[in-house]
């Protein structure tokens, strides 16, 4: 008799995450002081989100680029199973009060650097290795630096997807998601909705 292996689509696997995620605690994950109002501000819907992902995928290497207070990162260990064996968590900021959030979390490795110069991409290179399962970008939201990005750290970790948040932030961003799902085709997937981030959330699958 012949089998047919099916392979879940994109959009199937958010769901999954998204619904995983609903269920998974993320008390203490804060977003972390607002940048503007200073207002410290708690867990974000779009954490849940990505807990799930990391979750249901089975996800054990994730890189991020731009920390922030570490909210993001925070959630994605708890999908992960903080704990689990062969956990490679690494996240990168330019700032060097990012991470506060993440301090006695020593399964999370902090990298200080512009995620854009050589120097910092050898400082990733050490801490984490290819290919891994996630590559998470959340940064300065402009063309030139998310497509630069993508360049360098998909070129090295050949990561299995890539997330992209605040792809409906601004038109660079539009930009940027629109080339992604003309190349992708069904294999990018605006999350957005899934996610509850009105301002956008992609996936990709590589
Ligand atoms: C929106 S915040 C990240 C929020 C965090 N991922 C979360 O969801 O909780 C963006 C971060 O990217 C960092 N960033 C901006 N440009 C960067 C660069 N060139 N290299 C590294 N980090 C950068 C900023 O310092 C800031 O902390």
């Amino acid at each position: 008799m012949e089998t047919h292996t099916i392979t879940p689509t994109l959009k199937y696997i958010c769901e999954n995450a998204a619904n995983a995620g609903r269920d998974i605690d993320l008390n203490g994950c804060d977003y972390g002081p607002h940048k503007r109002t200073n207002l410290h501000l708690g867990v974000q819907p779009y954490y849940h989100f990505l807990a799930g992902f990391a979750r249901t995928l089975g996800c054990k290497k994730i890189l991020e680029i731009g920390t922030s207070y570490g909210g993001s990162m925070m959630a994605i260990s708890r999908g992960c199973g903080a704990g689990q064996a062969g956990l490679e968590l690494v996240t990168v900021d330019k700032i060097d009060l990012a991470g506060q959030g993440l301090s006695g979390l020593l399964h999370i490795t902090r990298i200080h650097g512009d995620s854009m110069l050589p120097d910092t991409l050898g400082l990733v290179r050490a801490k984490i290795s290819p290919p891994i399962d996630l590559l998470y970008i959340d940064s300065k939201h402009s063309y030139d630096h998310v497509t630069g990005n993508i360049r360098s750290y998909v070129g090295e970790f050949r990561p299995r997807f890539l997330i992209l948040d605040d792809i409906h932030l601004n038109a660079e961003m539009e930009n940027v998601w629109r080339e992604i799902s003309a190349k992708f085709g069904d294999q990018a997937f605006d999350a957005s909705e899934l996610a509850q981030r009105p301002v956008g959330f992609g996936v990709a699958a590589y």
